[in-house]
């Protein structure tokens, strides 16, 4: 996938979301593996590997330590560009992304005041220095999508987990919508897949159009675009 979907010529953004039926996607204690079946996780390598960049939240990071390559069969011939958005540099030196640089390069989404001395300094590792959002102490996604097309990202699937997601959909940035529904309810202590977006008006809320639906295994797999 190299679409580009925005007339501004920013990468096109997938919001994936892997969740219960009632759209949680932990526990509140965290736990999330796995929420959804086999079928659906290799869906989702099959998406990583479709797109030039895949992007998860400094919580997801800190919670599931993800390697976030596409581990398809037969394997990609070119990784994603894998991004973590750490406004403050919490992810710690040691978390699984950054020990697999061999597998394809790393992009950390960081405030522009960040002391870079903090995280290891390797080939293949790059940082988008950024400005915080109007408004928020973390990392301007505005910002950082000009910071993903001067790396050449066309496409980018964002992983979550719900405030990261939050913030793309309140930032507009959203064209489509790659949702993966497993047949359990976790209930409302669970993790929203999507944070607060402050809305005041119905008429206001977000809204796509389903453009597939498909059963994998005990799972549903639909997808929607923009409207
Ligand atoms: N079921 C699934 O497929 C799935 C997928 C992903 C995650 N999860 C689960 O979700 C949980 C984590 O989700 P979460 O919602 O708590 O956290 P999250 O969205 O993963 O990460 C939130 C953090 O991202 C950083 N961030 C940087 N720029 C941001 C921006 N512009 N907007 C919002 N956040 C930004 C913020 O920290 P800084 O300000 O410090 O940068 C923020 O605290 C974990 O339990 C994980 O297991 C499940």
């Amino acid at each position: 996938m190299s679409s580009v979907g925005a007339s501004s010529g920013r990468p096109t953004i997938t919001l994936k979301l892997a969740t219960s039926l009632d759209g949680r996607i932990a526990l509140a204690n965290g736990q999330s593996k796995w929420i959804t079946g086999e079928a659906a996780r290799a869906a989702v390598h099959r998406l990583r590997a479709s797109h030039d960049a895949v992007i998860v939240g400094s919580e997801t990071v800190l919670a599931d330590d993800p390697e976030l390559t596409a581990r398809t069969d037969p394997m990609p011939a070119k990784q994603p560009l894998r991004v973590v958005a750490d406004s403050r540099g919490r992810v710690p030196a040691s978390a699984k992304l950054f020990s697999m640089l061999e597998m394809g390069p790393v992009a950390v989404a960081t405030l522009e005041t960040m002391d870079l001395e903090r995280w290891p300094s390797t080939r293949g590792l790059q940082f988008w220095m950024l400005p915080a959002g109007v408004g928020s102490s973390s990392v301007s996604l505005v910002e950082m999508m000009n910071s993903a097309q001067r790396a050449g990202v066309a496409s980018m699937l964002v992983e979550g987990g719900g405030q990261l997601a939050a913030s793309f959909v309140r930032a507009g940035l959203v064209d489509r919508i790659e949702w993966f529904r497993a047949p359990v309810l976790l209930g409302g202590d669970g993790r929203p897949c999507l944070g607060a977006l402050g809305l005041q008006a119905l008429d206001a809320a977000p809204g796509f159009t389903r453009t597939s639906v498909r059963e994998l295994g005990a799972d549903l797999w639909e997808s929607y675009a923009r409207i």
